[in-house]
């Protein structure tokens, strides 16, 4: 889809960098790869070649101006051209997340618009006055759910993932005439990146939460109940790159699996079908009462009506001998009984010693892809 296409990517040493410097390279563009600090760069760009492809690793700084320009300029006086710019820059979450706004101050708060939305800003610029004489070229970036989700404790990530938005659009209406797209993309977190990672550490700083649960929790909230990978994102992002999306401009592409609808809403629990049954526990669904020591603990799928919390799993304990195929709970906060039903094989079920241990079991489910089961009960 790419073939012979020359492509720049900045901040090409980080996750969504080198994933999008893989995907270009399989369809064959020429790369010339930039980040701050070289080696992880270079590592990217070694990788590429030695899969058969063609790319180049500079240090560059895509807050100095200068620095970008000479760069571009380089690479323009070898390869004659630029037609692709990705702005792939990332920056670590301290001091920009976690801090509520009441107590942020105006530095911290600034700091993600100051050094997200500018290199963008400055790389595309610079890239557009070289892609209009040509008549050619496609500018590209990516954001966060923040720019259409309001999220506690983001503090001046939003405003920034919202002002890339907005600089994407702008960018198209003003280059779109001169035959040169302006696209983004708007991917969920994306686990295997050291960005999620980073923010997983600092959140269970505070909760007992494990990694499993963490990731189970995010996908929860996705309509394939599980997380989008770097490799899907590139591909999207070659697919955008290239001739094949010729239409597209103006526009950042949602790839949140379905968590952030078309609307700008956030995906709540899955509301109750009229011929969705009722939780389980009465009399009338059959069992009697099992002795204590014979309960076991089970994995529950619990939609609330607590647009806050969404979809999420919870454990319930199997009171009762159940008709064949259907799990009693035990009564639970009328809150969470809104809408239980568990089954065996789609959510998991299984004889484990303590309430942990199944909570464990249940986030890997999940993070499978929400399908897998749990001990001997599986069929
Ligand atoms: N990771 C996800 O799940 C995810 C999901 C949705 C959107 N995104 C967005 O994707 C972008 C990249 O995220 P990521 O996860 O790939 O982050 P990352 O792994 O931290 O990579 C970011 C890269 O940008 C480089 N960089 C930062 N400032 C720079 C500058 N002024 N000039 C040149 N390079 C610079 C960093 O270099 P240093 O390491 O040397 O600072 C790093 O290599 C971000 O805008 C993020 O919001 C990420």
């Amino acid at each position: 889809m790419l073939k012979d296409k020359v492509a720049m990517i900045y901040g090409a040493g980080g996750a969504v960098g080198s994933a999008v410097a893989r995907a270009f390279a399989i369809e064959g563009a020429n790369l010339f790869l930039t980040g701050r600090s070289l080696a992880p760069v270079e590592l990217v760009a070694k990788d590429v070649v030695s899969a058969g492809g063609s790319a180049e690793a500079a240090e560059v700084d895509a807050l100095d101006e200068q620095a970008v320009d000479e760069h571009l300029r380089s690479v323009i006086g070898r390869a004659g051209r630029v037609d692709i710019s990705f702005n792939a820059i990332g920056i670590p979450s301290t001091n920009v997340l976690y801090v509520p706004l009441t107590e942020l101050d105006v530095e911290h708060f600034s700091l993600p618009i100051t050094t997200l939305v500018t290199p963008y800003f400055v790389t595309a610029r610079l890239a557009a006055r070289h892609m209009v004489p040509n008549g050619s070229g496609v500018i590209m970036t990516v954001t966060t759910l923040h720019s259409r989700q309001g999220f506690p404790l983001a503090g001046g990530y939003g405003p920034a993932q919202a002002a890339k938005e907005a600089l994407t659009r702008e960018l198209s209406a003003e280059l779109a005439p001169h035959g040169i797209r302006v696209v983004g993309l708007r991917p969920h977190a994306m686990p295997e990146s050291r960005a999620i990672q980073d923010g997983f550490e600092t959140r269970s700083k505070s909760s007992e939460m494990t990694w499993e649960q963490f990731q189970g929790q995010l996908a929860s909230r996705t309509h394939t109940q599980r997380l989008m990978t770097l490799a899907e994102t590139a591909n999207m992002a070659a697919f955008m790159a290239s001739d094949k999306a010729s239409g597209m401009t103006g526009t950042t592409v949602n790839l949140s699996m379905g968590s952030l609808d078309d609307s700008g809403g956030w995906r709540h629990a899955s509301r109750r079908l009229p011929s969705s049954p009722r939780p389980t526990h009465r009399p009338e669904h059959g069992g009697t009462p099992a002795p204590r020591s014979q309960q076991r603990w089970v994995a529950l799928k619990v939609v609330t009506d607590d647009a806050r919390s969404g979809t999420r799993l919870s454990i319930g304990r199997l009171t009762r001998a159940a008709p064949a195929g259907r799990v009693v709970p035990r009564r639970r906060p009328a809150a969470e009984l809104w809408n239980v039903r568990p089954s065996r094989g789609s959510i998991g079920e299984g004889e484990l010693p303590s309430r942990s241990s199944m909570s464990q079991a249940i986030s890997q489910h999940r993070v499978a892809g929400g399908r897998g089961c749990q001990g001997e009960a599986c069929p």
